[in-house]
């Protein structure tokens, strides 16, 4: 059968095919679009706390943590329990395929916290959740302890405007003693290697045959970055959303294809030709 893909995408596919380099993907919250994770800025992501309706730009900050733990404690558990009653997609199963069959030349950077890529089952050590991942979490403190999954026997169904009860608040704690923290980077925080794979993911795209580009919308430092960084060294782009954005506009000129679609329809196509 045909591929519904124009010949400039094929041939982008089939270069890197036939490349030794990596193959580097960047997705963001538009390819968890079809699985019916809540969006962040929307309606569902406000928190009230007494008489006081939160919005989240304010509640993801270790400030409202610092003063409010029990409060974003709760509204991350509620946020989790939405991505956990969410399922991985046609497109988060068709990297998890594609990673089998690349190996070591298969590379994930995500932007996304909902885990939907673990569990379409892409590996903890070629997924680089750059800004988290809420099924973690770690140490509030200084302590050098790594991130850990969340305690199997913390509710996976948090409804809204649920208070933390003691028992959670106890199972919330670092070995040290410490209160954990959800592992996620928030607004006031910034990126680092050792969470975040911060140089990692800027090195892989300086090692790559191909980057592509699924969902996201370019709110975000460090995949504007990866993207100029690859225009910059001739390492083509391909940008698979619905919507142009900052990152098919980097695709004009010569640097790639922009795919104008959904992840689901796009990226299982995209990956069968990286076969
Ligand atoms: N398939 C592919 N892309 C889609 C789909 C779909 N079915 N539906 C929507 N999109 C695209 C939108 O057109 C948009 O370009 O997904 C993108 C989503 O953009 P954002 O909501 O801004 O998400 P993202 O870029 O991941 O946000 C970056 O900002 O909210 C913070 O920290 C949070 O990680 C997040 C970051």
């Amino acid at each position: 059968m045909q591929s519904p893909l124009p010949d400039s995408a094929i041939e982008l596919l089939e270069k890197a095919r036939q490349a030794t380099s990596l193959v580097v993907w960047l997705t963001g919250a538009g390819i968890s679009a079809e699985s019916g994770v809540p969006t962040f800025r929307g309606p569902e992501g406000f928190w009230t706390v007494g008489s006081r309706n939160f919005h989240p730009m304010e509640l993801a900050t270790r400030a409202a943590f610092d003063s409010l733990p029990d409060e974003v404690w709760a509204w991350y558990l509620y946020r989790r329990a939405a991505c956990r009653a969410a399922s991985p997609n046609p497109a988060h199963r068709a990297l998890a395929d594609l990673e089998t069959r690349l190996g070591d030349r298969f590379r994930l950077v995500t932007q996304n916290v909902d885990g939907l890529h673990l569990r379409a089952g892409n590996s903890l050590e070629r997924t680089w959740q750059i800004h988290g991942n809420l099924d973690f979490a770690r140490c509030s403190g200084s302590c050098p302890t790594l991130p850990w999954p969340m305690p199997a026997t913390i509710s996976i169904d948090w409804k809204k405007g649920q208070a933390l009860d003691e028992t959670t608040r106890d199972l919330l704690r670092c070995e040290c003693g410490a209160a954990a923290r959800p592992h996620v980077l928030w607004f006031d925080e910034y990126y680092d290697e050792e969470n975040f794979r911060f140089e990692s993911s800027l090195t892989a795209v300086e090692q790559a045959a191909l980057l592509i580009v699924v969902g996201t919308s370019g709110a975000t430092n460090l995949p504007m970055r990866m993207a100029h960084l690859a225009r910059a060294r001739g390492v083509p782009l391909l940008v698979i959303d619905p919507e142009p954005n900052p990152f098919s506009e980097l695709t004009a000129g010569g640097g790639g294809v922009f795919l104008r679609g959904t992840a689901s329809a796009l990226v299982p196509e995209v990956c069968g030709l990286l076969n």
